[in-house]
């Protein structure tokens, strides 16, 4: 039987050259392929201020570090009182670092259906320890980007998404990466573009993005290179961490960048023809895109009763289908976090993923939108 699965790994057919060119060049640490990278990510993006780093999470932990802790010369003190409001449908890269930062998690409640974070129960969880709000572009779907960007200003408080799932989402006619103080996209194997393993940070401020560059490689700055002997002579004013990206996976990252749009593309219209598939029927609630931008979609995501059931039935015709991510205020290390949460609860107990990638043929997407609403026919 012909299996579709949710994900797969895309990767250039041109990239072995270049890949083993790099391999053997003497020089697979950061250099001169990291660099071509981000100019590309610059260009791309339309933002000056983009970094690369080792992963996403990395990512996310340099813009919460950034947002919690100032600058100051002998490093940072770690505060157990600052908050950061987030959400708990997510992977766990978005709140394990909050907690690695030393900071407390407010969880704020989503929308039922977009399984996106909520902009009113953010402003209700605000205190006077607010640091940082980090919002999820659930499968590439933008949230309320702006409404959150407008609290965060009125508070001033740092904005941080985690575009993870959404490279080549737009919003408000930009590029995902221009509209909030930080934005963390991850190039991990299985996303839209993965360079095996890498990440993206994309900052609002020349400060915020200078002070990226020398915390992701233990606050050292590797640009000064005339008249020293070794960069860590230079004096370390802030304690960074080992969060840069190397040329092997630039390389990897910078090749299949190239397809972006055919990928993203092919994404989006087999999502259009699902929503055409499933429009009018009651059993199905489909998630709809934002319609002040466009998703990248990375997973196409809707609503049924009896959701495990069906799920397994999917599966055993051949196309997985999964919930993805796991909520994760109820995770113990969460525990002191404790909040009621009725929205996450609805989306999480009828939400469910299906195929939706570059790989899904005209043939597939027509076999699953069939197989789906028959079994919705009979167990929805
Ligand atoms: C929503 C979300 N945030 C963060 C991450 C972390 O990205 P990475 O795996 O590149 O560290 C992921 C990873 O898959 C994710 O899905």
């Amino acid at each position: 039987m012909k299996k579709i699965p949710l994900f797969k790994v895309y990767m250039a057919s041109e990239v072995d050259k270049p890949l083993l060119d790099v391999i053997h060049s003497g020089w697979i640490g950061e250099g001169p392929k990291v660099e071509a990278f981000e100019k590309k990510l610059k260009d791309f993006f339309g933002n000056p201020y983009v970094s690369t780093l080792n992963n996403g999470t990395s990512a996310l932990h340099l813009a919460y570090h950034m947002s919690l802790y100032s600058n100051e010369p002998k490093g940072y003190d770690t505060c157990s009182d600052y908050e950061v409001i987030s959400t708990p449908i997510t992977c766990t890269a978005t709140n394990t670092p909050i907690i690695a930062n030393g900071a407390k998690i407010v969880w704020a409640d989503v929308d039922p259906i977009t399984g996106n974070i909520d902009p009113h129960d953010i402003e209700n969880k605000i205190t006077e320890k607010t640091k940082a709000i980090v919002m999820v572009h659930w499968g590439g779907n933008p949230c309320k980007v702006n409404e959150i960007n407008t609290i965060g200003k009125k508070y001033g408080i740092k904005v941080i998404e985690d575009a993870a799932h959404a490279v080549g989402m737009k919003y408000d006619g930009l590029r995902v990466g221009n509209h909030s103080d930080f934005t963390a996209i991850s190039l991990q194997a299985i996303k839209s573009i993965t360079s095996v393993d890498g990440g993206i940070l994309m900052m609002k401020s020349e400060a915020d993005y200078k002070r990226a560059c020398l915390l992701r490689w233990y606050g050292i700055d590797r640009t000064i290179r005339e008249g020293i002997d070794l960069r860590c002579e230079i004096d370390v004013a802030e304690a960074g961490y080992k969060f840069h990206m190397n040329d092997v996976v630039a390389v990897i990252g910078m090749t299949n960048f190239t397809h972006i749009d055919e990928i993203v593309g092919r994404q989006r219209d087999n999502a259009h023809f699902y929503d055409r598939a499933f429009s009018g029927n009651d059993k199905i609630t489909v998630v709809p895109e934002n319609e002040k931008g466009e998703s990248s979609y990375w997973l196409y995501t809707l609503h049924v009763n009896n959701r495990d059931k069906i799920m397994n039935e999917l599966n055993e015709l051949g196309i997985m289908s999964s919930k993805v991510h796991a909520r994760n205020d109820t995770h113990s290390m969460f525990a002191d976090f404790m909040a009621e949460l009725p929205n996450a609860e609805k989306f999480n107990s009828t939400h469910l993923c299906i195929p939706v990638g570059w790989w899904v043929s005209d043939e597939d997407r027509e076999y699953i939108a069939e197989s789906l609403i028959n079994l919705v026919r009979k167990y929805g």
